[in-house]
Formats: C-alpha cells, sequence, structure tokens
C-alpha cells in the first residue's frame, strides 16, 4: 500500500515538487504562509491541490475526495491505519506530507506534536545531502539523525547502501516508509544513539544535520542540541572518526551558536583534538531572535499564547548561554592522514542563491588544506591557481575583491596588495617553488609560504 501510495503521490496532475504554491512567500517561514496556502488550494479541484491539503495542511476533504485522489484500497487502509482520520469536517491526515528540495514527497509529522516529533525536511536537510553527495557511486553512505529519510533517499542513487540512524524509533519507521513510498531498496534503517548501531561498519560518506537548538535541560529530540546547542554536534565530529572509512568524510550542516569572540574554525580545532582534518564552510549570521521566532513557530503555528511563551522563554536561554549569534555552517571532518596537526580551513559561503556546496568543492578545499598542513617541500612542488569560478576585481590601490560567478560557492571577499601580487606571480611561475627561488632572504620566502597558506585555506587558490 505505501509503494502504491508513493506512485499515486507522483502521478497527481504533475508533480508535487512542481507546485507554484511552493513559490508562495518561499522566503518566509512556513507557519504563517498556512491560511494563505489552504485559501489557494481550496480555490482548485485538481487531484493535487485535494492531496496536499489534506496530506500537507491538514485541511480537511471529503471521504470521496480522498478516495478519487489516492484509490479506494489506499485511502481505505490509510484509514484503517489512523493516517488518514476522519471527523466531521471531514478527512485529514495525522501525519504530515514534507516535500524535499527535489520535489520528493515523504511522510513526517507536524513539529508542533512537539517531544518525539519526526521531522521530514528543515532549511539544511539538502544543503547537507548535497555537501556529501559522493561524484561517484561509493560502497556505504551513512545518515546520521536521519528523521523521516529525507537525506538518506536523495543520497541513495549515489551509494551501494545508505544507512540511515536515528534514536527515535520512530524516525526508523518513517524512514522505511518513506523508502517504500519512493520504491528505493538500499536504504537501511536502524535505531540508536549517534555511532552504536553501526560501530562495525566504515563509510565514505557520513552527514548529519544535528540537533541545534540551545535548550536548558531537554527537549524535543529533534531539535535539541543541548545547553549551548552544538553539544550534540560537537560530539558527533568527536565520535565519527572509527566509522569513517580511510578516505571518507563526515559532513554536518547546522547554526552554529556563537559565544566567544573565538574564530570558530578556532573553537570546534579544540574541540575535535589535533589530528583529524577540518573544514568550515561559513555562511550567514543570524540573530538569536530568527532561530526563537523560528521555534516558537513550529511550536504554535497558530501564534497563540504557546508562541509567545516560546518564544520568550527560548529568547532568555540564549542570552543566559551568552549566545551573540548563530552562524550557519558545513563542517567536513576527515580522518588523521598521519601527521600531528590535522589541516584546518575557512571557505566563506556566497549568500548567493544558485550557489551550491557540493562535494567536489569540498574535495579540492580539503586537498587545499592539506596541501596547507603539508609542510614547505610539498608546497614548493606545487602549480596553484585561482580556484575556478572566481575573478579579481581589482581595485586602484593594489588591492582586490574575489569576486565569483553566480555558481561558485566562495563568498566575495576583500584581498591585501601583498595576496593580490602572490595570485599575480602564481599565474606566470611553474610552481611555488619557482616563486620562493626568486626572495633573496628567509624572510621574503617565510611571507611567500604564508601568504600561500592563507589563500589555501581560505578556498581561493586550488590545486
Ligand atoms: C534536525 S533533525 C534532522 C533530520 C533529517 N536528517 C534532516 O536533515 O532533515 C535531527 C535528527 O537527529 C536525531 N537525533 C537526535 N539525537 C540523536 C542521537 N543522539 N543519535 C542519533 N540521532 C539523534 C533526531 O531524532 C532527528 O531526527
Amino acid at each position: 500500500m505505501w509503494r502504491e501510495l508513493g506512485e499515486r503521490l507522483v502521478a497527481l496532475d504533475g508533480a508535487l515538487g512542481d507546485d507554484p504554491i511552493l513559490e508562495t512567500g518561499a522566503e518566509a517561514h512556513d507557519a504563517p504562509l498556512w491560511p494563505l496556502r489552504a485559501a489557494r488550494l481550496r480555490a482548485r479541484s485538481d487531484r493535487r491541490a485535494l492531496a496536499m491539503r489534506a496530506l500537507w495542511l491538514h485541511d480537511p476533504v471529503t471521504p470521496a475526495e480522498i478516495r478519487a485522489v489516492l484509490g479506494a484500497a489506499v485511502a481505505d487502509a490509510l484509514l484503517a491505519a489512523d493516517v488518514l482520520v476522519e471527523d466531521e469536517r471531514g478527512v485529514v491526515a495525522t501525519l504530515s506530507l514534507a516535500i524535499s528540495s527535489e520535489g520528493r514527497a515523504l511522510l513526517a509529522e507536524a513539529l508542533d506534536r512537539g517531544g518525539d516529533a519526526v521531522m521530514g525536511v528543515g532549511a539544511l536537510t539538502s544543503v547537507v545531502a548535497r555537501a556529501a553527495m559522493p561524484e561517484a557511486v561509493v560502497d556505504l553512505a551513512l545518515d546520521l539523525g536521519a528523521g523521516a529519510g529525507a537525506a538518506a533517499l536523495e543520497i541513495a542513487p549515489r551509494a551501494r547502501r545508505v544507512i540511515a540512524t536515528d534514536v527515535n524509533p520512530r524516525a526508523a519507521i518513517l524512514c522505511r516508509v518513506n523508502a517504500l513510498l519512493a520504491g528505493v531498496t538500499n536504504v537501511e534503517a536502524r535505531v540508536g544513539d549517534l555511532f552504536e548501531p553501526v560501530r562495525d561498519e566504515r563509510f565514505a560518506r557520513v552527514m548529519f544535520q544535528p540537533p541545534f537548538v540551545p535548550v536548558p535541560a531537554s527537549g524535543e529530540v529533534y531539535a535539541a542540541g543541548g545547553e549551548r546547542g552544538d553539544e550534540l554536534a560537537l560530539r558527533a565530529m568527536r565520535e565519527c572518526l572509527p566509522v569513517l572509512a580511510p578516505s571518507g568524510r563526515a559532513v554536518l550542516a547546522l547554526d552554529l551558536p556563537i559565544v566567544e569572540d573565538e574564530p570558530v574554525a578556532e573553537h570546534l580545532r579544540r574541540e575535535l583534538g589535533p589530528e583529524p582534518g577540518l573544514l568550515v564552510i561559513e555562511g550567514r549570521d543570524h540573530a538569536p531572535e530568527e532561530l526563537a521566532l523560528g521555534i516558537a513557530a513550529h511550536a504554535d503555528p497558530h501564534y497563540g499564547e504557546r508562541y509567545a511563551q516560546e518564544l520568550l522563554s527560548r529568547l532568555s536561554h540564549f542570552a543566559q548561554v551568552g549566545i551573540r549569534a548563530f552562524k550557519t555552517v558545513i563542517l567536513v571532518v576527515t580522518r588523521p592522514t598521519g601527521g600531528a596537526a590535522g589541516a584546518t580551513g575557512t571557505v566563506a559561503m556566497s549568500s548567493h542563491p544558485g550557489a551550491r556546496i557540493l562535494d567536489r568543492d569540498a574535495s579540492a578545499w580539503l586537498a587545499a588544506i592539506e596541501l596547507a598542513a603539508a609542510g614547505p617541500e610539498a608546497l614548493a612542488r606545487a602549480r596553484l591557481k585561482l580556484r575556478e569560478g572566481l575573478a579579481l576585481a581589482r581595485l586602484p590601490d593594489g588591492r582586490a575583491l574575489v569576486h565569483a560567478d553566480g555558481a561558485c560557492p566562495i563568498a566575495l571577499q576583500g584581498l591585501g596588495p601583498q595576496a593580490v601580487r602572490l595570485l599575480d606571480a602564481l599565474r606566470s611561475a611553474r610552481s611555488v617553488g619557482e616563486l620562493l627561488k626568486k626572495e633573496r632572504d628567509g624572510s621574503g620566502r617565510a611571507t611567500v609560504t604564508r601568504g600561500v597558506v592563507e589563500l589555501l585555506r581560505a578556498g581561493v587558490l586550488e590545486i
């Protein structure tokens, strides 16, 4: 029946993910849009609009309408299983349809259920899946904290097997349901804390959008990240190494709390220990209010008493912990390569809406930071160039702006005159070693080396 439901959902007068209603206020938080979306869908009579009302917006339709949309057998099976319920207003779903950025329909739960509600798709779900999606098919991938399995299903075509784990047993059930809905057979759901259910496996890719909301005590399992919010993410970063295949990587995406003045990469490095490789891809900062507004709207989508309470109590906790802002980050962790100190780099992410961080970006940046950490001999042999997709906009005073074309995920950034001279020199040199030879003394060579390392760590140069 799940399979048949899946087939029916893709045959609804066009894909759900293509429905123009998804464009309505796409930038805003979902909850304020619900009455608007419901009103617009009620004005339509196509089957897709009916399915979206009953399964997505919990807006009742008639029993005859749901049978016409899903077929009588599927509709009756869903009614018998209490996935659909009928009362005097009509038929609605007890689960919630979530629509992934690929347009895939998943069954998950409304987050105002609180407690152990199973998350379907969030703003970072496809961010983490794309950044971890291997370019060629790999053997094993892990979707940690998979929720309803959206990221696992996205990466499934690029792995022989995907294991989707979650501490919430109900998430594993919904993940299995969603694999059936999608007709995907290589995703296996397991239950347990972090890496405990996969101790004996080795993964080419691990992806995790951890719960990252700071909470005073325990909270919703999909959201609560610890008192600061980053505790579970940090634990996953520390504990992932034993399950990574030799050239495997773990990719996390979250809104990291900014508490100290310390740069993010230094803080994470201290928490991670010296040896693993660490690439920090930094996105934009959000005010604490922005996260609090989102959480409160999830808790009470009707903006009632509970909304106000949640908003204020969340903000008061953020202030108590000393959170100044949240920074969206993608973190990539690799196994130690044998040296005493692992490579570290911080790349600023473009805010261009078309810019996506892909696995190949992470590969290029990891190679760059590994070279930066590999020592002077390896660096001297290297031939380097400005990263593809970047160009220099020169300013009259010798400085320049690095700017990226729309698809390139690096943010606009300023370069001092010394860095600009170095880039110009690298353009005509056969190797870094050739540039070093031109320097007369040790301090000149040290300046060149330092400059190259900085540009490699910032993702501006590639090999
Ligand atoms: C923010 S949701 C992400 C859901 C989904 N992967 C996505 O990207 O949309 C975090 C998920 O982590 C799970 N989780 C929380 N604590 C966990 C733990 N200790 N071990 C494994 N999973 C955990 C939650 O149940 C939830 O499904």
